[in-house]
């Protein structure tokens, strides 16, 4: 007999790794969204409830169901599968909003993985992929899988649009750190407000850099690690609107990272370090945050952080 109802976790992840603009993301640990998902007698998907992780109601986001990125990515896998009657759909946030987190990604993947499961015959994990991006597009105005992917997957991920996504080697020895400010970024405004042409000298440093980076998951050589680990385009246009950003940053580089850039369009930020100095790097982010009279959380995850899960 098929399940009635189904609930999946998908975790908050760092879009763009700072190196990877829309093609590489990274899974974090101790956040993400929890999305629930039932059989209905009524037609169509609609959203029955979004709450906090503390329970209580959250009216920043539509119930519209063709306005939210989880119920968005359940219809569009549902409808394709050919998903017999209706659907509700219950969300908790964990992932705070406009974040640069992967909020709307997470609360999408979370809605395909629980839907996917209330199927005859539920889809490989990877084929979910198209459908979390469906649900992630309304929300960013763009179709890039850096949220998603590892949202999903877990770990390190490159997905360049039109190849599969790959979960890239992970150190073990390196993980981590992302610093959220109390601020908010629209990720969809952010994107609009980016310049649409790079130069060729820009194109061709960025580009090396981010082989530099994948040829250094795969080597495990941390010093490539820490050349390559820089974004030369992107950050330079957001970081003036993070207000904080230049100190944290500065205060990462100080306290060892081997890398610090803005996670996804911002506010929130990360850096890469040796697991030993993490806790150490995480206090000096903190403090040069809240030293700008910004109120932050801060999470520290090994880099083969896993994705989403069915939970009973
Ligand atoms: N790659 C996206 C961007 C991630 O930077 O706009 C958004 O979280």
């Amino acid at each position: 007999m098929t399940s009635q109802s189904s609930t999946a976790f998908a975790p908050a992840s760092i879009g763009n790794v700072g190196v990877g603009f829309d093609v590489l993301g990274l899974a974090i640990a101790g956040a993400g969204d929890r999305v629930t998902v039932s059989r209905s007698d009524n037609a169509g998907i609609a959203i029955t409830s979004i709450r906090t992780s503390d329970g209580e109601e959250l009216t920043d986001l539509s119930r519209d169901a063709d306005k939210n990125t989880a119920s968005i990515a359940a219809a569009a896998l549902w409808q394709a599968q050919g998903g017999e009657g209706g659907l509700t759909i219950d969300i908790e946030k964990g992932v705070p909003l406009q974040s640069g987190m992967g909020s709307s990604a997470a609360s999408a993947v979370a809605g395909v993985v629980a839907t996917n499961a209330l199927l005859d015959v539920p889809l490989p994990t990877e084929a979910l992929l198209d459908y979390a991006i469906e649900g992630e597009a309304f929300a960013s105005g763009g179709r890039h899988a850096d949220n998603v992917a590892p949202s999903l997957l877990g770990g390190l991920v490159l997905c360049p649009p039109g190849l599969d996504a790959v979960r890239l080697p992970t150190p073990d020895t390196v993980a981590s750190v992302l610093v959220h400010p109390e601020l908010r970024v629209n990720t969809a405004e952010s994107r609009a407000g980016l310049s649409a042409t790079v130069t060729r000298e820009q194109w061709i440093r960025q580009q090396g850099l981010l082989a530099g980076f994948v040829t250094a998951t795969f080597s495990g050589d941390l010093s490539l690690m820490r050349r390559s680990l820089k974004d030369l385009i992107i950050e330079p246009q957001r970081a003036p609107s993070v207000s904080c950003f230049e100190s944290v940053s500065r205060a990462a580089i100080e306290a060892g990272a081997i890398g610090c850039s803005l996670s996804g369009s911002g506010p929130s930020i990360f850096a890469l370090i040796e697991n030993e100095q993490a806790e150490r790097l995480a206090s000096a982010m903190v403090d040069a945050c809240e030293a700008q009279g910004i109120d932050c959380q801060s999470w520290i995850s090994p880099l083969s952080s896993p994705g989403a899960a069915l939970e009973d």
